[in-house]
């Protein structure tokens, strides 16, 4: 199991944005985190993080054969990207959109996401374990508990 994790933009400065919302531990403390999560689950997991659209989409383009499945946290491009949405869409890998906070409760713009259709699932609102939720639904056979 191989599994491609995908952090858009502004996640590399986790622990010093809006600690209040997305916590006060780092983009670091984040990757050691999901690193502790291949070992535990045996799978492979490879990371990448970009504050730029294009990268995030040739990287995609680039690797998507590589992979199972996909976990994409992608920060604000969630609420406007369909050039992100057309990407997901083109490729056959199984897509798990995350995040950190619950963009239910939050301001009115990042209630929609334009990737969600082309996901398998989203889970959001549980700081890091969105991630681990993710990984658990990938293990299981994308299936929820
Ligand atoms: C985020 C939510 C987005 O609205 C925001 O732009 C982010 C982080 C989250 O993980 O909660 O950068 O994706």
């Amino acid at each position: 199991m191989n599994i491609l994790i995908i952090n858009g933009p502004n996640l590399n400065f986790l622990g010093i944005r809006e600690p209040e919302i997305y916590g006060y531990q780092t983009y670091a403390d984040l990757i050691k985190y999901l690193k502790k999560l291949s070992r535990n689950y045996k799978i492979k997991v490879k990371t990448y993080q970009s504050n730029h659209e294009g990268d995030i989409i040739d990287y995609i383009q680039n690797k998507y054969q590589k992979f199972d499945a996909i976990i994409i946290n992608p920060g604000a491009l969630t609420h406007y990207s369909y050039a992100l949405l057309d990407c997901i869409k083109s490729i056959s890998v199984p897509t798990i959109e995350v995040h950190l906070s619950d963009l239910s409760k939050r301001e009115s713009f990042r209630q929609n996401s334009v990737i969600a259709e082309a996901c398998v699932a989203s889970i959001m609102g549980k700081h890091f374990e969105s991630y681990h939720d993710a990984i658990k639904f990938i293990v299981r056979g994308l299936k929820h508990e």
